[in-house]
């Protein structure tokens, strides 16, 4: 049987941070009963693929805002309808002020092994800035109390390239959350979305972002931190103790298939990426007519796939394999691109180890042209 991951997406939050635009929605909240029935409904609409399940990710938005019960209630669902394997990771996305204890024990109780809680900043300007609800403190309780109910697996996510911010901010962040030992952190740059506050704030000039050198400094400062504190960078945002990668993202990026639940969702099944409609009012509406509330649907051709598939693997550390591709794809990258890949081996920006083609350190600040010279 395939093993596949799954996504369920709640999108409320309790208010919209300023630099966010996800799928995600504040004041919302009274539609939650009835998000949350549609998707069971969706749910078991998936009922007859003969799957597998090893990994599940339930994100946001904020699922942690959900009434108690919606998200047991949900993974009972998707174990009643899907063969859930023994050893899945089961993943929640949280923030730190809407965590209780009573939420952690349903977590556990239902499965829940690993919790991604978002601090973004340990600064008090910054969060209030950034329009954050909590606290540098709402964070260390979420954490310990998570930690003290027996969950071990703890991701925090952080953001770096944010206005006002300095190196000694970036330092006193990851000190705080490496001394709270936590077994993954993501650290991500701060993408300046069109349409949110802070986009408006940035260009009336009310603040400024650092210059690129000035984040890129900040990256491998992180880099540098945590490689000391024991973190291993397994992709570019994201750095992991040994054995502590998170399982739906890398399979995710291995290009496994994963089904998407919930209004915004994508998914990959089948060799079809598939993405929902985006409204909390379209998707009830949708399920509630008995239709799978699917907007869009597209079958990928060999050469996107060779590109998605090139375009994820450079960004992990364990690169691509040149048989794997050579098998799937029938190209042959060492003679196709052999140019290209000795120029950037002889930079030392990729390097080959064991039958996979990788970017190395020094090559991470120029990723994204490596990977356009290897697919064109
Ligand atoms: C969609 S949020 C969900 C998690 C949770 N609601 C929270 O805010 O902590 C997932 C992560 O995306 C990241 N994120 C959101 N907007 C971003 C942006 N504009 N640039 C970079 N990262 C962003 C944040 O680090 C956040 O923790
Ligand atoms: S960053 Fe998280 S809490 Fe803030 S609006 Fe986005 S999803 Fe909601």
């Amino acid at each position: 049987m395939d093993k596949i991951g799954i996504y369920v997406h709640f999108p409320f939050c309790v208010k919209k941070c300023n630099y966010c635009n996800f799928n995600s929605y504040a004041n919302k909240n009274d539609m939650q009963l009835k998000y949350f029935q549609a998707l069971l409904s969706e749910i078991a609409m998936y009922k007859n693929e003969k799957v597998e399940v090893d990994t599940i990710f339930i994100g946001g938005g904020t699922p942690s805002v959900m009434f108690d019960g919606a998200v047991s209630t949900v993974i009972s669902e998707i174990r009643k309808n899907f063969k859930v394997l023994e050893s899945a990771e089961i993943t929640i996305e949280a923030n730190p002020n809407s965590i209780t204890k009573t939420k952690i024990q349903e977590w556990k109780e239902c499965g829940v092994n690993r919790v991604s809680i978002g601090l973004q900043s340990a600064n008090a300007n910054t969060l209030k800035l950034l329009g954050r609800t909590h606290t540098r403190q709402d964070y260390i309780q979420a954490i310990k109390d998570v930690q003290s109910a027996g969950i071990h697996n703890v991701n925090t996510d952080c953001l770096i390239g944010l206005p006002r911010q300095k190196l000694s901010d970036v330092r006193r962040m990851l000190g705080l959350v490496t001394k709270l030992d936590c077994s993954h952190i993501s650290v991500y740059s701060l993408i300046l979305e069109e349409d949110t506050p802070l986009f408006h704030m940035v260009n009336s000039r009310q603040v400024k972002l650092p210059k690129e050198e000035k984040v890129l400094g900040m990256y491998n400062f992180a880099n540098k931190f945590l490689n000391e504190k024991g973190f291993v960078r397994y992709e570019v945002s994201n750095f992991s103790k040994d054995g502590f990668e998170c399982k739906h993202n890398l399979n995710t990026w291995k290009m496994h298939s994963y089904l998407g639940f919930g209004a915004g969702a994508h998914g990959f099944f089948n060799n079809k990426r598939y993405s929902n409609v985006e409204t909390i009012e379209d998707y009830i509406r949708i399920i509630n007519i008995s239709q799978k509330p699917i907007k869009e649907t597209e079958k990928l051709t060999k050469t996107q796939m060779y590109e998605e598939f090139v375009m994820l693997g450079l960004r992990t550390k364990f690169g691509i394999n040149i048989k794997h591709i050579q098998e799937i794809f029938g190209i042959d990258i060492l003679k196709k691109y052999a140019e290209k890949i000795t120029y950037f081996k002889k930079l030392g920006f990729v390097d080959i180890e064991n039958g996979n083609l990788f970017v190395t350190d020094e090559g991470m600040p120029v990723l994204n042209k490596i990977i356009l010279e290897l697919v064109t």
